[in-house]
């Protein structure tokens, strides 16, 4: 039977039991930040489980394209020196959403273990979870398999995760016993058995009973339903089912091995180096399939892990003589074995072989870098007969040299030395902490990122300004950690230069949409600056590029208007007015010219006015290219310091305007609609700034202006033309009204004296009265005190005003106390102030003080009633 027969049967199987079958989630996860890759069938499930999502079917099967390379899962170190141990994998799986439970999920599982594919009963074994009585009663009412080969384990080997949070559950697992000769511990102390550390026995299936999930902190919550979500090793029953000594030996790997045998001259069966076979194997599986599905290798997270499994890789390929690139050129193989299968690996073979051949010669120059260097460093230590590489060398080979520290140890104990990581690590974590203090603009550049060129060109051929979608293809392209750089033959999209900011849009075609936030020129090359909208992984070069239409409408405009209002400048100012920096977006203009006073405001109005007659006087633009000298014989504007070739582009409007420039522009110069100004400012001596804006956000900004006049006639309640008189009439009203308060208020509180001191408090012998008046002048506050004063002996008293944000204090003291030398007001007022954030002063009947702030009121009060109590203790 083959693989591919193997992997249909059991599709078919679970599909006469009315399971739907579904695509295998791509192994790059689109979704999920909790996953570096897709590392088992329920991933694309786990919004079911979790009771988010629906599907429209509840029994589902598939075979799922996964990758584990660490982590609980798996150990990349182990991959390849073993024979049962993948990076890449296939994992078929059944599932039940909520439907069936554990009594189907086992009885299934038997029926096509040993009636569909006949697997001798006496070798399987089953396992369940500690407490599952339930799993263990199953087995034995409805299988036939041996009672004493359904055993028990705890958490570690019948309780599944999908990882430190997630769906999970206890789970129930068939094993195989192959026979005493797979065992690979042979002469060691060591017995075989069911999850043990030999390859005798080995797990075939996994049956996980979903009915947890486990929060980040680590807690368990019963989920609503319970699941099934079942995973076999589809790549173990393969050799299993075509008795065969390990997974490499089926025709899913035989066919790739014997092609790298035959790429380095070399004999698998015969080979002292079988290890580097299976790495090899092992690996460009796995990258032919992340790549496809998006992936890309680079310095961190996923890129890194596929970065790591390339070099392993091309490490391995070294042991075989496989010294220059050639990884790339087994993945024509790997997709002719899986095509058929994931038919998305034959549309995206061309990328993935080009991405992979860039990055294996990039690690060839790292390699061949890198050991030279080692080298100088162990005549070094050799020298001075020391075998400790230091942790600053192992960094600067793995920093300045990307040499991996994997790398130096296996060279270093090749040649009887060790490493100090824990020095390593030092200055590792020191360029972390470098690194979070560079900006993170500067921290990647475009120079550190191989190029993958796909077609020859030298330079752009700039087609924008007379259209704004072009055909064209990929010349080469660059990943970066953040960003694809894009490279095309010809492009729509101006590059940032005469102040205009680069075009954004859109570059497409097969396997890949990339968003354009930025261009950029690099001498003659136009870069497209691109983030992802999807994954990126195109099939052919052929591009179809898009500027932002609405974007770019709005761009020239201000382009335009700024040359309308450069003239302007010079009609209004003076000829003297230089362009000293200029700045063009969508959004608005920013124009900045050498000149050394403020702009009248009239001269301003009289500016936008000017620039606005020429927009209605609809000019057509005439744009052309001439000879420097004929330009500037013609009166066209240079601007000062700039290169100019001697052919020019001219651009002119009227007799009004004519400069050189490479900038895009309207037709004519009525499509700007309207200009207007909304600041003029000095930047740096001698030069003057003023920000503009035109066409549709000039449109939202009268509209802006109107809508809040329109609310200032409805709150004042009066048609617009009467707002200013009106406005004017209410604060000469409110000056009047605060006079009457205050008088009125100074009234009451006369009045109010006798209430007052009525209401003093006794501290030791004397009254003392502590008072708020809210919005009281000082003066008022003054009048009260002498009041008081005059009705009252043995008193003393702080009044206290909170006015616009600051505090005002009054603090008084009776004549027969200020002659009793006991109390003084001034000494009194000042501790108050301090307390307040201010300072004070006066006589000692009367001083006033001010606060700053306000939130201290309370405590200074309260340090006056202190203040008075210490005189008595
Ligand atoms: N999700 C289970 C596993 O990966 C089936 O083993």
């Amino acid at each position: 039977m083959t693989a591919e027969e193997i992997r249909r049967q059991f599709i078919e199987f679970f599909e006469n039991k009315n399971h739907t079958p579904v695509r295998s989630a791509p192994v790059v996860p689109q979704d999920d930040p909790t996953l570096l890759f897709t590392n088992a069938g329920m991933n694309q499930f786990k919004d079911i489980f979790l009771g988010k999502g629906k599907r429209p079917y509840t029994r589902a099967v598939n075979s799922q394209k996964c990758i584990r390379v660490s982590g609980k899962h798996n150990d990349l170190e182990e991959v390849g020196r073993d024979t049962y141990h993948h990076t890449f994998f296939e994992m078929l799986g059944n599932w039940s959403f909520g439907d069936y439970y554990k009594k189907e999920a086992i009885t299934w599982a038997w029926e096509l273990f040993t009636d569909v594919w006949k697997l001798p009963k006496e070798k399987l074994y089953a396992t369940v979870f500690t407490t599952d009585d339930e799993a263990h009663a199953l087995w034995e009412s409805e299988t036939d398999i041996a009672r004493d080969h359904i055993l028990r384990y705890a958490e570690k080997d019948n309780f599944w995760e999908m990882g430190a949070t997630g769906p999970c559950g206890p789970c129930s697992e068939i094993h195989i016993d192959l026979g005493e000769e797979f065992c690979d511990k042979k002469g060691e102390e060591h017995v075989c058995g069911v999850n043990g550390d030999c390859g005798r026995y080995i797990e075939l299936w996994n049956l996980v009973f979903i009915q947890y999930n486990r929060d980040e902190e680590g807690q368990l919550h019963s989920l609503p339903q319970t699941h099934v979500d079942t995973g076999a090793g589809f790549e173990r029953i393969v050799a299993v089912l075509q008795n065969q000594k390990s997974n490499y030996d089926t025709d899913i790997f035989m066919p790739l091995i014997h092609f790298i045998g035959k790429t380095a001259g070399q004999d698998y069966a015969t080979s002292t180096e079988q290890v580097a076979f299976r790495v090899i194997a092992d690996h460009v599986r796995m990258l032919t399939f992340s790549i496809t599905d998006g992936g890309l290798p680079s310095n961190e997270g996923r890129g890194y892990v596929m970065r790591r499994i390339l070099r392993r890789a091309a490490r391995y390929g070294r042991k075989l003589g496989l010294q220059k690139p050639f990884i790339y050129k087994l993945v024509p193989k790997v997709v002719e074995l899986m095509g058929s299968a994931y038919p998305e690996l034959v549309e995206r073979v061309d990328h993935v072989t080009a991405v992979i051949r860039k990055e294996e010669e990039h690690f060839n120059r790292t390699l061949d870098r890198g050991l030279e260097i080692f080298d100088s460093i162990k005549e070094e230590l050799q020298t001075n007969k020391q075998t400790r590489i230091p942790g600053k060398q192992v960094f600067k080979l793995y920093d300045t040299y990307g040499f991996p520290v994997d790398l130096t140890r296996v060279l270093g104990e090749e040649n009887g030395l060790t490493l100090d990581t824990d020095g390593f690590e030092k200055e590792m974590e020191a360029q972390r902490e470098r690194a979070r203090a560079h900006s993170k603009f500067a921290a990647k550049t475009a120079d550190d990122a191989e190029w993958i060129v796909l077609n020859e060109s030298a330079q752009t051929k700039f087609t924008g300004y007379s259209r704004l979608e072009q055909k064209t293809k990929i010349v080469r392209y660059q990943i970066l950690d953040d960003a694809i750089n894009v490279v095309l033959k010809e492009t729509p999209f101006y590059a940032e230069s005469g102040g205009q900011v680069g075009d954004q849009g859109t570059i497409s075609g097969e396997g890949f949409n990339l968003e354009v936030v930025d261009t950029q020129k690099d001498g003659d090359v136009f870069i497209h600056i691109c983030k992802f909208i999807d994954a990126f992984s195109p099939t052919s070069d052929v591009a179809e590029a898009r500027v932002h239409v609405s974007l770019r409408r709005e761009t020239v405009k201000n382009h335009t208007a700024t040359h309308l209002l450069h003239a302007a400048l010079h009609t209004v100012i003076g000829s003297h007015v230089h362009q000293a920096g200029s700045l063009v977006e969508p959004g608005r203009l920013r124009f900045d010219f050498n000149h050394s006073e403020k702009i009248a405001e009239e001269d301003l109005l009289a500016i936008e006015r000017i620039v606005n007659e020429q927009i209605q006087l609809n000019n057509p633009l005439e744009i052309k290219q001439e000879k420097f000298a004929d330009a500037q014989k013609n009166g066209a504007m240079a601007l000062f310091g700039e290169k100019y070739g001697d052919v020019v582009r001219t651009v002119k409007i009227a007799d009004f305007s004519h400069e050189l420039c490479g900038g895009t522009h309207v037709n004519s110069t009525g499509e700007i609609g309207l200009f207007i100004i909304l600041s003029e400012s000095g930047i740096a001596s001698g030069v003057r700034r003023i920000e503009a804006i035109t066409g549709s956000a000039a449109i939202a900004y009268v509209q802006e202006l109107r809508a809040a006049r329109q609310e200032l006639g409805r709150l004042l309640n009066s048609p617009e033309n009467e707002i200013n008189p009106k406005i004017g009439q209410l604060l000469a009203d409110k000056k009047e009204l605060d006079k009457e308060m205050q008088k009125l208020q100074a009234a009451q509180m006369q009045a109010g004296a006798a209430d007052i001191i009525a209401g003093a408090e006794t501290i030791g012998t004397v009254r003392v009265i502590i008072k708020e008046f809210p919005g009281s002048s000082i003066d008022q506050l003054k009048d009260l005190a002498d009041e008081i004063r005059q009705k009252s002996e043995n008193t003393l008293g702080l009044l206290c005003t909170e006015n616009e944000g600051k505090l005002g204090f009054v603090c008084f003291v009776a004549d027969d106390l200020v002659k009793s030398g006991r109390f003084n007001a001034g000494n009194l007022v000042r501790e108050v102030a301090k307390t307040a954030g201010g300072g004070g002063g006066g006589r000692p009947h009367l001083a006033t003080a001010g606060g700053k702030d306000v939130s201290k009121k309370e405590a200074a009060l309260e340090q006056f009633r202190k203040s008075v109590t210490a005189e008595f203790s």
